[in-house]
């Protein structure tokens, strides 16, 4: 392996695993920690502070994720193999990538981030409902699954290309 792939390497190794530290910190955050401190009386105390540890590594996982994907997109584009759909997909993928970004940074500017209810606002149930489903960490938590399938994609659709010569 030359030293040019193995710096390849580095960056696909790092790209993933911030994307694994923050989509996978969300959803055990949704699925296991919330859940886990629904009703008990110090549930508003640790998800303060849980939320407070997590920005950290959310912080980091964004400039790990800037750095590592540019180096990746460049990789990438100037090679024989990025096609018209490979660049639509990655176009799609960026743009939901700085969605997320500015999510997060727009929570940051707010003192307090609201709670899942909080942030729902007035309204019918039903409505209430998909309002908060779609509001603050669950819409970053969603966006960054859709980037996830993107980014499988974009490896298929390099493959196939690599395959057919
Ligand atoms: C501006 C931000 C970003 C850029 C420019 C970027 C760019 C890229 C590129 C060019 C690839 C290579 C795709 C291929 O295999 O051909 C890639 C892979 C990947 N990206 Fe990103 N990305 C960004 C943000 C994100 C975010 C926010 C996540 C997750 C939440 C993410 C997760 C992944 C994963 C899991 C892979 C697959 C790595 C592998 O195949 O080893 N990326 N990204």
């Amino acid at each position: 392996m030359s030293p040019s792939e193995l710096f390849i390497l580095g960056a696909r190794w790092l790209h993933t695993l911030a994307a694994v530290a923050w989509v996978g910190g969300g959803l055990f955050y949704l699925l296991a920690l919330r859940p886990a401190l629904q009703g008990s009386s110090f549930s508003e105390n640790i998800n303060k502070r849980v939320a407070q540890e997590f920005r950290n590594v959310v912080d980091t996982a964004i400039w790990v994720l800037l750095v590592t994907g540019a180096i990746l997109f460049l990789n990438r584009v100037t090679s024989d193999h990025a096609t018209v759909p490979y660049g639509v997909v990655l176009g799609l993928k960026i743009a939901l990538a700085v969605w997320m970004f500015y999510l997060v940074g727009f929570r940051q500017r707010r003192s307090a981030a609201p709670s899942w209810e909080e942030s729902a606002g007035p309204g019918r149930p039903l409505l209430r409902r998909a309002k908060a489903v779609f509001s603050g960490t669950n819409l970053i938590l969603i966006l960054g699954v859709v980037v996830l399938l993107l980014s499988s994609i974009l490896g298929e659709l390099f493959e196939i290309d690599l395959t057919n010569g």
